[in-house]
């Protein structure tokens, strides 16, 4: 098989949007709820964290698979690694499948997750440490998001070093992850973010 296969199937596979599938089995087009994103945290907002939690590993496992099992499966060179994770990205923020039907996609975060867990596990880590800080002391999973995005670019500063080509991919992927948060950080600059504590302390 050729390599670049491989990024057919990538893309592919990230382009399946769980979280468009979940919301429509259940008769809700997450399009026009919530923030309007297809991503886990706008399904579990809208549908609850019976739905949000498969569709984040889902989404996850769509970048993770590409990053650390296609090389493998399709005879590629290692560094193939990070062509295949990106395609996946790409997938799931341009999804294929929902191209002629309205458009959307996610933000990138639980797929790239997925991937850099499978190509940088230390740095993740110290991502994916610094998200549920953020999230858990002010309950915005944007804020999370893109704090973790410049955790993640520290931590592979401080793991891989910055000539590693990983870098450069977190770098980039970084970098389209706050742009990608572009509205939610005007939300969160009038106050008008969504926060999962504020409805948890209402409800208390
Ligand atoms: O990963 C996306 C998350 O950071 C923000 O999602 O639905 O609040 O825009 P949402």
């Amino acid at each position: 098989m050729h390599p670049a296969l491989g990024l057919v199937a990538a893309y592919l596979l990230g382009s399946v949007p769980a979280a468009y599938l979940a919301g429509r089995a259940r008769g809700v087009d997450l399009r026009a709820h919530g923030s309007g994103n297809l991503g886990a945290t706008n399904a579990l907002r809208v549908l609850g964290w019976r739905i949000g939690v498969p569709v984040f590993l889902f989404d996850a496992l769509k970048g993770f698979m590409p990053a650390f099992w296609f090389p493998t499966w399709f005879a590629a060179p290692g560094h193939w690694a990070m062509a295949y994770g990106l395609a996946a990205i790409v997938g799931h923020v341009k999804p294929v499948f929902l191209l002629g039907r309205g458009g959307g996609g996610g933000k990138g975060v639980a797929t790239a997750a997925g991937v850099f867990l499978g190509l940088a596990p230390l740095a993740t880590a110290v991502a994916i440490l610094a998200f549920a800080v953020v999230v858990a002391a002010s309950g915005f999973v944007s804020l999370g998001s893109i704090t973790a995005a410049f955790a993640l670019v520290l931590a592979l500063a401080a793991t891989v070093g910055v000539r590693a080509p990983v870098f450069a991919l977190g770098l980039a992927v970084a970098v389209f992850v706050v742009w990608s948060h572009r509205a939610n950080i005007g939300r969160l600059r009038r106050g008008e973010e969504h926060s999962f504590r504020r409805r948890r302390e209402a409800s208390a």
